[in-house]
């Protein structure tokens, strides 16, 4: 589908959000609505893509939002005049181009790629000028009614608030996605009025043009009528993300990994998992994150924009962003491992640990109750409960670097910027301040004292004796 041109309407106000964010800014999944068929179209190899937003702030922030996604071409629908009127704008940026141009709404997230080709075979098939996506409902709703002739061919698409009492009992309703040739298209618009219910410039006009000008047009029922579904509200959003979910959730269990209760779990369209990896009920797995092989991932655990090598065991209930963890290192339950955390290989991090900017070498290990920040901790050294590296000042970060086979003994501070060379051992409950050599050991307790027979048993005698 590659000699397709894409416009993609987005420059709609999406006023029963009741949001202050723009409509295909809402998140499915922790990923934009419109990020969704525009995934779908760099799929397909759609080499020219057209988003039509707003030309207020809205549009600002749409765009602001995917700068990342540099083949996109922005176009400004000044005013939202109707669905006509934002394809006119996105047509004044293709002037000398021809062929088909395939048009979608930004708002319509489950659309596939398969359906997508499908219904391009089909046009292509027929020859048709004009093709409109369809789906066949018990109950039209809002949706605009396709009129048909006797070999299924569309003559006009009437909208729901302009249709007859019996043009409302038509099942074939339009979806909203088209592929036109860009000359008929560029004829249609000119001749489009908004005199009809809503005072809006339609899109679905074009339709009739076409039949008017004699020029094959064709409809492709989808197949899963879901597909279609536009969000329009925050109840069809989070329904939407339901369906979404699912449907990743299956195509990984048919792709080598077990994803128990898949209803209860979320992972994001952009995740990799590897085979034989486990997902456990209540896992959300979001953003750019990459599972490897024969990882098992625990009840309610949280990844984001992380990257797990194999054979990872995180149990459950930690959450761990913008991080790496290594192979066949363990982590939680209850660890919460934050951005900058290169956690390497064979690396145990235990419940109630935090770690932030850290470095953990091959074989290290937190085991339990422990913040390490501003880090680099070395290979084999293990970090006692109660570790904390006191990285923050008040004003400034600072660095402690722990050396390797290092020793931290229980409820120790490092107080950065500290270093501890190899071999070095911490005695339990000490607050180190200065660097300590290879191989030393470092206490800063202060000597114990006893004084005998004035213990619990003392005091309780002469508490009673008053
Ligand atoms: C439109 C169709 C209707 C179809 C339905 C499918 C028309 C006239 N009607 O109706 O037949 O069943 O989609 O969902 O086209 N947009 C703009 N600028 C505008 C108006 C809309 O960019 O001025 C964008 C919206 O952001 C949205 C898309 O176009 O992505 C569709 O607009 P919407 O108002 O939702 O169309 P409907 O009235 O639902
Ligand atoms: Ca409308």
């Amino acid at each position: 589908m590659h000699d397709l041109t894409a416009i993609v309407l987005a420059a709609g106000r999406g006023t029963r959000m009741q949001s202050n964010l723009p409509k295909v800014l809402h998140e499915i999944l922790e990923e934009p609505l419109l990020s969704y068929p525009l995934r779908v179209l760099t799929g397909l190899g759609i080499k020219k893509t057209l988003v039509v937003i707003s030309g207020d702030a809205d549009g600002d922030r749409v765009k602001a939002a995917f700068a990342e996604s540099t083949q996109t071409i922005w176009a400004r629908q000044l005013v939202p005049r109707g669905t006509a009127d934002a394809v006119a704008a996105a047509l004044n940026d293709l002037q000398g181009v021809s062929g088909d141009v395939l048009i979608l709404c930004g708002d319509v997230p489950l659309l596939t790629a398969a359906t997508l080709t499908g219904f391009y075979e089909k046009h292509r098939q027929l020859n048709a000028k004009m093709s409109v996506m369809t789906a066949v409902l018990d109950d039209g709703s809002t949706y605009g009614r396709v009129l048909v002739d006797e070999s299924d061919a569309p003559l006009a698409i009437v909208e729901a608030k302009d249709a007859s009492l019996a043009q409302l009992e038509v099942k074939r309703i339009n979806s909203g996605t088209y592929i036109v040739d860009i000359d008929l298209l560029r004829r249609a618009l000119a001749e489009t009025d908004c005199n009809n219910a809503q005072g809006e410039y339609y899109l679905t006009d074009m339709v009739a043009f076409a039949r008017r000008e004699d020029a094959i047009t064709a409809i492709y029922d989808v197949r899963d009528s879901r597909e279609i579904l536009g969000v329009n509200s925050r109840k069809d959003l989070v329904s939407l993300e339901a369906i979404m979910a699912l449907r990743i959730a299956d195509f990984w269990l048919d792709n080598g990994v077990t994803v128990h209760a898949p209803e209860q779990v979320r992972i994001g369209p952009k995740v990799e998992i590897g085979q034989d990896s486990e997902i456990a009920p209540g896992v959300f797995l979001m953003g750019a994150t990459s599972i490897g092989s024969g990882c098992s991932i625990g009840a309610g655990v949280q990844i984001k924009n992380s990257t797990i090598f194999d054979r990872v065991e995180i149990k459950p209930y930690s959450v761990i962003e913008g991080a790496e963890i290594g192979m066949q290192s363990a982590i939680g339950p209850f660890a919460r491992i934050r951005p900058g955390s290169l956690i390497g290989a064979e690396v145990k991090i235990g419940n109630f640990v935090e770690t932030k900017k850290v470095r953990f070498g091959k074989g290290a290990k937190a085991s339990h109750l422990a913040y390490i920040g501003d880090a680099e901790v070395g290979a084999e050294s293990n970090l006692g409960a109660g570790t904390i590296t006191c990285n923050y000042d008040g004003f400034n970060k600072f660095k402690t670097v722990i050396g390797d086979r290092v020793f931290v003994g229980s409820d120790s501070q490092l107080v950065a910027p500290v270093k501890l060379g190899d071999d070095v051992l911490v005695g339990a409950g000490s607050t180190v301040t200065r660097d300590v050599p290879d191989n030393a050991i470092v206490t800063t307790r202060v000597r114990q004292k006893e004084f005998a027979g004035r213990g619990m048993a003392s005091r309780r005698r002469s508490a009673e004796e008053k």
